[in-house]
């Protein structure tokens, strides 16, 4: 597609011009570039870019947050795109590129294209966006396939069809060695179906602290007051990557992309201490956040309106201080003994006690004050070996570590039939390594994710 090859024409000018500038520096050959061709219109890219960015600031009514969501994923991979090339060109060290920036550039131009699709199509059934929107996103799309013309070399595209082509070759011969039944699954108690699919990451962005944090949990209420249904949270383990002692709150998915204008709320001016956070898999329900409590067996409940904090313990051979967490072969996720998870109908803690033999157990936490621990399942699924997990319409669904770019959803429990199933394989496209948390949002279908300090959400098919 058009867009890529610009992309790709960039990496090779970017290149070109730095052993140009070798040359140069070395003082020992003059060399003379002659073109025909005219120069490449960087200025033009940067008005989609500026186009871009004019559109989401325009399109932001409430029944546009679809749209907002998909420009701003748009814009932020293009800036990655762009950071990555440059990378690309400083590793130019006589090998021309190196292959691994090249691997990451595919997967970024593979998303971008995914999303310029979802804009397209998100786009074509809203048909109430301005005309002039639609004009300009005509307008961006002929400049596009105008650039491409640019891309004479035809190079990388080869080189990236071959790497996809061989890729469909690994996963071809997977598929023709696996011989289970493809799975025949309740839905849970929703009308929604079974989850079929998870789309690829849809927003991707380092939150304000950068890098500096690599556990932490952020989303939205999934059950908010009046008023509070765009705000966003985001909480990051502060202290040696294992508690926390506030949370950060932003009016929009927008803001808390850009990191603009946050709202603290301390839980405690000191961390760790009597009832402040321990592991990153928390919630918010109600303006209440539930997570393990600093040391303890217990789900602490923290209202964010009075401030305080009520607590109900587990039972006492539930795992904590890192006795049962999640992780797999060499890795240990720390403290994640405890993962809070939300679906249609409230919420649940899932941990792994003593007497199950370390194997998850689910509780339904009721939210009244103080929180009560209701109903409560037995699995058969070993924690340790899970690397995280979440609810949808009271099914179960936990992940295992595959490589650096998959993660696979594998197991199921459904509550209501007390079905437990290890043969799904749904492949959840990851850009970081490690998954460090997790959580379904009802309101939009959506998988809030904490990967390696980066907020990604990924879209749940059914
Ligand atoms: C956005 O709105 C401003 C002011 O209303 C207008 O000048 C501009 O052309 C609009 N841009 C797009 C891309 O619709
Ligand atoms: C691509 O760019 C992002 C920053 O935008 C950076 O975090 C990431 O490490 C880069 N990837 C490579 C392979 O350089
Ligand atoms: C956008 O969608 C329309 C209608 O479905 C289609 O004709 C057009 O080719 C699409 N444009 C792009 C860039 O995919
Ligand atoms: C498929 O199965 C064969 C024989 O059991 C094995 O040699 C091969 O490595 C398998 N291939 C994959 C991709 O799992
Ligand atoms: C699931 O989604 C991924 C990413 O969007 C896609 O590549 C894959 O083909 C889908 N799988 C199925 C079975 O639909
Ligand atoms: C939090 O406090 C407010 C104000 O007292 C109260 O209305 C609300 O029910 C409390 N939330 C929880 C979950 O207890």
């Amino acid at each position: 597609m058009s867009q890529s090859n610009i992309f790709t024409l960039m990496v090779f000018i970017l290149i070109f011009s730095q052993s140009q500038s070798q040359s140069a520096r070395g003082k020992d050959c003059v060399c003379e570039l002659q073109s025909s061709d005219p120069a490449f219109p960087v200025n033009r890219l940067n008005n989609i870019e500026f186009t871009a960015t004019q559109c989401t600031e325009n399109i932001t009514s409430e029944k546009m947050t679809e749209i907002d969501r998909l420009v701003l994923g748009l814009q932020h991979r293009i800036r990655q795109l762009l950071d990555n090339v440059s990378m690309l060109e400083r590793e130019d060290n006589g090998n021309l590129y190196a292959a691994v920036s090249l691997r990451i550039i595919e997967l970024e131009l593979a998303e971008i294209q995914d999303l310029l699709d979802k804009l397209n199509r998100t786009t074509n059934n809203y048909q109430q966006l301005s005309v002039q929107a639609a004009a300009e996103l005509q307008q961006m799309e002929n400049t596009m396939t105008e650039l491409e013309k640019f891309d004479h070399t035809q190079v990388m595209v080869r080189q990236r069809e071959n790497q996809h082509i061989k890729r469909d070759l690994e996963h071809c011969r997977a598929d023709l060695n696996s011989t289970s039944p493809a799975p025949t699954l309740s839905a849970g108690y929703c009308d929604s179906g079974l989850m079929a699919n998870v789309s690829g990451p849809k927003t991707y962005s380092l939150t304000v602290y950068g890098t500096s944090y690599s556990f932490g949990a952020w989303g939205r209420d999934a059950n908010p007051a009046p008023g509070d249904e765009n705000k966003y949270w985001l909480v990051v383990l502060s202290s040696s990557n294992v508690f926390g002692n506030f949370i950060r709150q932003y009016s929009s998915l927008s803001t808390i992309i850009l990191g603009i204008g946050p709202t603290d709320t301390y839980i405690s001016s000191s961390n760790p201490t009597t009832n402040t956070i321990q592991g990153p898999n928390m919630v918010m329900y109600a303006n209440a956040l539930y997570y393990n409590c600093y040391n303890i067996y217990s789900v602490c409940q923290f209202n964010l309106t009075t401030r305080a904090v009520s607590t109900v313990a587990l039972p006492s051979d539930t795992g904590y201080n890192n006795k049962f967490s999640f992780g797999h072969l060499g890795t240990t996720y720390g403290y994640t003994d405890m993962d809070f998870a939300t679906d249609e109908s409230g919420v649940y803690v899932i941990y792994a006690t003593t007497s199950n033999y370390g194997n998850v157990v689910i509780s339904k936490v009721e939210t009244s004050n103080p929180p009560v621990v209701g109903q409560t399942w037995i699995t058969s699924l070993h924690k340790k070996t899970v690397t995280n997990t979440f609810m949808v319409c009271g099914v179960l669904y936990a992940t295992r570590y595959v490589d650096k770019e998959i993660e696979e959803i594998f197991y199921y429990y459904d509550t209501k039939t007390k079905e437990e199933r290890y043969d799904l394989r749904i492949h959840i496209k990851k850009l970081q390594t490690n998954i460090k948390y997790m959580n379904y949002d009802p309101r939009d279908h959506l998988l809030y994710v904490f990967s390696d300090a980066y907020i990604v959400t990924h879209e749940i098919m059914f």
